[in-house]
């Protein structure tokens, strides 16, 4: 096994018991085809559609609860690999939890609910398979913790070749949580998808906000083998991931302590885990070593009522998992656990540059009907690229080509095109397009340019003479005027401008 990154952490200041009131939640909660605000628990959902372009709301047939009762849905079309996206305004650099919420409800008059991608900015997240929780009658929750690169995150809905009908989505939150929390991480190039997160040996309702600050949700796990809570003594505090006191009520302890946990086959793949320990009593000597299948993860881990985590920042795991507490020579007393979170670290893929998705919104401003899924990172991720572009590879990542031929578009084309220094290639052939055709002597790299069937007017910028690279010039019918620049007509450019312009057949004096 490779070197592993691990950082360990041991809390040693212990803080009064006396608590301050929990902060309220700070960020935007996103009631998926609602048309109304609602407050549910303190939580203020807001109507999703400000956030979305595309999707249509839908009703549930079936009675259920608040927030589950709508979704808005996306068109399958043909199954057409293209995403639909939320932009939430968010602060750059804030570190958020970000929970989706899928309830299915029979919208779509099939029995089993679709299978598809959700993505996160221009990174693929996670697949979303809804069919086993449904099938129990529950929603599904997916839950990151990503932090912002822009002023804008979007998550995205796209169908992949698993999905027979219509995606949707149920409910949308982004929480902002504390810098501290996970902060081993490199969040600039990963972020943390939630596999599992568990109170141990708590039998109770989920642990969420108010006990849990940031409304994580602590999920109850071997609440038969708990110790019963009893007089506890514990007062833990400043844990840089700031798990709720709760946690610390309960605890497993088992001998041998072996702990199939996560509940699930994991993929293959690296995962951040952090575990969390408190003595109940301070008299006695509780070390233990902690190894995870049959690595060692910590060795002599003395366990007080102050409170203990150990966690690993990139760690592999593939299918079972077994986490294992072994007494150390000499500890007069078994181990114990309270709780442990496990995410996998997502490789984000990056995005597109952002001079590039600048213009490219630009360009979209300036059709009166660009293709509705236009929307998310122009690029990424590579299989949900917009219509009709295509991009570079390497770490700057450039739209390289144009080709909105025959989209029945019209509209008029921005100048900010120019500012897509790394095109190639524009084709905009067969549409309604009107005004000027803007100057595009930046395109330095530009060697085709296709503007032919559209009403673009006015002249032929001369400036296109500019573009050395420059190979075709297609401009046949359109309604241009004055002369076709002398420039244009020399050897190594292929230029089309008629039939079906009103060109001067004379130089104007
Ligand atoms: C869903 O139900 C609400 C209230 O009952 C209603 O106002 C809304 O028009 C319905 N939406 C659809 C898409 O049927
Ligand atoms: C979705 O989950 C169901 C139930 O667990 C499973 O049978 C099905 O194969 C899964 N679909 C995909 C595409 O993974
Ligand atoms: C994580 O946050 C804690 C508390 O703010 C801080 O002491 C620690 O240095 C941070 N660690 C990293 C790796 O940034
Ligand atoms: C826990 O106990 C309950 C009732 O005693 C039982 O129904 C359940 O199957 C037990 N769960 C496990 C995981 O042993
Ligand atoms: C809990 O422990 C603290 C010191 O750590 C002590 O001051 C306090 O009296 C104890 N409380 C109980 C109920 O044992
Ligand atoms: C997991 O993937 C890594 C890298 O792709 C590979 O080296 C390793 O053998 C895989 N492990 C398992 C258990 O499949
Ligand atoms: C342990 O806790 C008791 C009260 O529960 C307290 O009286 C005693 O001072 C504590 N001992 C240590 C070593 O902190
Ligand atoms: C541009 O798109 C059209 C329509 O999708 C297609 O027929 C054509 O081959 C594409 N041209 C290039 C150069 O990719
Ligand atoms: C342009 O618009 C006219 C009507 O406004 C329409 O008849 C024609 O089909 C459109 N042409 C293209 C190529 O979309
Ligand atoms: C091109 O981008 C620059 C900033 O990089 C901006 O100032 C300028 O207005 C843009 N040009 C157009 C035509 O949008
Ligand atoms: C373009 O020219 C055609 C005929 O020459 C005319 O019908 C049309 O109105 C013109 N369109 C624009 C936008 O100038
Ligand atoms: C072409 O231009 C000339 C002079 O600029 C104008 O008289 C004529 O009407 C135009 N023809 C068409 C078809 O627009």
């Amino acid at each position: 096994m490779s070197v592993l990154s691990l950082v360990f952490f041991f809390s040693l200041l212990t803080l009064s018991l006396s608590q301050p009131p929990p902060p309220p939640l700070k960020g935007f909660f996103i009631d998926c085809g609602a048309t109304e605000e609602s407050t549910i628990d303190g939580k203020v959902w807001l109507p999703d559609a400000a956030f979305v372009s595309g999707g249509t709301p839908k009703n549930l047939t079936t009675p259920v609860l608040d927030i589950l009762s709508t979704v808005r849905s996306f068109p399958l079309q043909n199954n057409l690999r293209k995403k639909f996206c939320y932009a939430v305004p968010v602060y750059r650099g804030a570190k958020y939890l970000v929970r989706t919420t899928y309830f299915y409800g029979g919208i779509n008059e099939r029995d089993s609910p679709p299978v598809f991608d959700q993505i996160i900015d221009g990174t693929l997240w996670r697949m979303v398979n809804t069919t086993e929780d449904y099938a129990n009658g529950m929603p599904t929750y997916f839950e990151g913790v990503f932090v912002a690169q822009g002023k804008f995150m979007s998550l995205c809905i796209a169908a992949n070749t698993y999905t027979d009908s219509d995606p949707f989505i149920t409910a949308l939150e982004f929480l902002i949580v504390e810098k501290s929390l996970y902060n081993s991480t490199d969040f600039g190039k990963y972020g943390l998808g939630l596999v599992a997160r568990h109170a141990f040996g708590f039998s109770g309702p989920i642990i969420r906000y108010p006990d849990d600050h940031f409304d994580r949700f602590w999920l109850p796990f071997g609440g038969n083998y708990s110790t019963p809570a009893g007089n506890r003594n514990i007062s833990v505090s400043s844990f840089w991931n700031l798990p709720p006191s709760k946690i610390f009520e309960t605890d497993l302890k088992v001998q041998p302590m072996e702990l199939n946990w996560p509940p699930l086959s994991l993929p293959n793949s690296t995962y951040y885990i952090a575990l969390y320990f408190a003595d109940d009593r301070n008299w006695s000597s509780r070390v233990f070593d902690v190894s995870i299948n049959t690595v060692s993860y910590y060795r002599e881990l003395n366990v007080t009522p102050a409170g203990a985590s150990v966690f690993a920042t990139r760690w592999p795991l593939s299918g079972a998992t077994k986490i294992t507490l072994t007494p150390a020579v000499g500890s007069n007393i078994g181990p114990l656990i309270n709780a442990g979170e496990v995410f996998e670290v997502l490789t984000l893929e990056g995005k597109t540059t952002t001079r590039d998705v600048i213009a490219l919104e630009k360009v979209k401003d300036s059709l009166k009907n660009p293709p509705l899924v236009w929307n998310g990172d122009p690029c990424l991720p590579r299989q949900y690229s917009w219509t009709g572009i295509s991009c570079s590879k390497g770490p700057q990542i450039r739209v390289i080509t144009l080709n909105l031929t025959n989209m029945g578009l019209s509209g008029s084309l921005s100048p900010s095109i120019a500012n897509m220094t790394a095109l190639t290639s524009i084709f905009l052939g067969n549409n309604n397009l009107t005004g000027p055709i803007p100057d595009l002597s930046s395109l330095k790299m530009l060697e085709m340019l296709h503007l032919e069937n559209n009403q673009f007017s006015g002249e032929i910028p001369s400036s296109l003479g500019a573009i050395d690279g420059l190979r075709e010039l297609f401009v046949q019918n359109n309604n241009l005027t004055g002369l076709v620049p002398s420039i244009l007509k020399k050897p190594g450019l292929n230029l089309k401008t008629s039939p079906g312009n009103n060109f001067s057949s004379l130089p104007p004096s």
